[in-house]
């Protein structure tokens, strides 16, 4: 079966075509190809992501981006007649609702031109599926998806969410935990935007910490650790950004804000969210008696944060599934991929945007 993923929940437009098969019983997949057109920059003017501008570039990018997947595998006539796509994978939700839409209407355009079903995807579900890939092999090359020993704990961390989420099976997700205001994602780019760094902020942060790590430069603040002891497996991140606005007020009023000052604080930023995230982690697996653990979403790609719970899967002796690079922001391919797991009964032509949607049992 050949599967074209969309993805358009926020300032990413990507589109993926994933081939699979069942070799004695056994479901086996290839990457055709997989392209991603973000958009970052272009939000950068306004410090986050901003909805209506995000759906004009969709409308914009979407098009000529399948030109560039179709066009040198079907010719110049890709869209007049079906060459081969079976079913399309869109995202629903959760996401922008106007970015959503472009991206569903744009799927069931295709659908109704080429004949083929739609499933309707979770952007989330496509978070926790895109560690389940071989990131070291060839693209093009068959492949087996990772064998994921359950019940997993997942732990999804993005510029829109933040949530522990308990895998029975494939399909069937509990939200055990999720963050009572800001994600953890946005909690980095706000703190960028006090440190007078650009959007997306997370990786500039990382890069300031990773200085102050190799500079051997303390922090001149302590930040809290908000609801590290909290017995429930929620998160909270306002506070901590609101700390760190303080900790800047007072750093430029007595002109210390250095650029010393600003790296030896990102590295005490990096490490009060990487200390809360694994508290609640470590209690999840303990509560949930995870036998391996799903990391996910923009913010797994935190050198940090990998580190941290590597040593934490180690300890517990259990194995941990990390999205490589190019996977762990958002992208089609894991859209393609969840869509390869799901079977017919899921598959609509009835969709719509579901801008708060939330993972439950398929
Ligand atoms: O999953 P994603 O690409 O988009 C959403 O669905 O939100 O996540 C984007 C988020 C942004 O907030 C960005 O600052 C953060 O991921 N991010 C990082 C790093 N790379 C991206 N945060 C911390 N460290 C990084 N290296
Ligand atoms: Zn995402």
């Amino acid at each position: 079966m050949t599967i074209l993923g969309i993805e358009t929940s926020c300032d990413e437009t990507a589109l993926a075509l994933l081939e699979t098969r069942e070799k004695s019983g056994v479901f086996e997949c290839r990457v055709i190809n997989s392209l991603v057109h973000s958009q970052a920059e272009l939000h950068s003017a306004y410090g986050g992501v901003y909805p209506n501008l995000a759906k004009r570039e969709h409308q914009k990018n979407l098009m000529p981006l399948l030109e560039k997947l179709l066009e040198p595998l079907y010719g110049n006539d890709f869209m007049e007649k079906n060459n081969g796509i079976d079913l399309i994978a869109v995202t629903e939700g959760p996401g922008l609702e106007p970015a959503l839409w472009t991206g569903i209407v744009f799927a069931q355009e295709l659908a109704s031109k080429w004949k083929v079903p739609i499933v309707p995807i979770d952007h989330m579900e496509g978070h926790i599926v895109a560690s389940l890939l071989e990131s070291d092999i060839p693209q093009g090359s068959w492949q087996r998806l990772k064998n994921l020993p359950l019940p997993a704990i997942a732990l999804l961390i993005s510029g829109g969410h933040t949530q522990l989420i308990n895998i029975n099976s494939i399909g069937d997700y509990e939200i055990v935990g999720e963050t009572l205001d800001d994600a953890v994602g946005e909690a980095f780019d706000k703190v960028a935007r006090l440190l007078g760094l650009p959007y997306p902020g997370g990786p500039h942060i990382s890069l300031l910490a990773n200085q102050a790590r190799d500079q051997n430069i303390q922090s001149q603040v302590k930040l809290p650790r908000p609801m590290i002891s909290s017995k429930n497996f929620d998160f909270s991140f306002s506070g901590l950004k609101t700390a760190v606005l303080y900790a800047v007020k007072k750093a430029q009023e007595s002109d210390q804000f250095t650029d010393e000052y600003k790296k030896g604080l990102a590295l005490e930023f990096e490490q009060a969210v990487s200390d809360v995230l694994d508290a609640k982690l470590r209690n999840a697996i303990q509560k949930y008696n995870s036998l391996s653990i799903i990391i996910g979403g923009g913010v797994s790609a935190n050198h940090l944060l990998r580190q941290t719970f590597e040593k934490t899967a180690n300890e517990f002796d259990i194995p941990i599934f990390l999205p490589s690079k190019h996977l762990s922001g958002d992208n089609a391919l894991m859209i393609a991929i969840a869509g390869a797991l799901h079977d017919k009964s899921s598959y609509s032509t009835e969709l719509r945007a579901h801008g708060t949607k939330r993972l439950s049992v398929k």
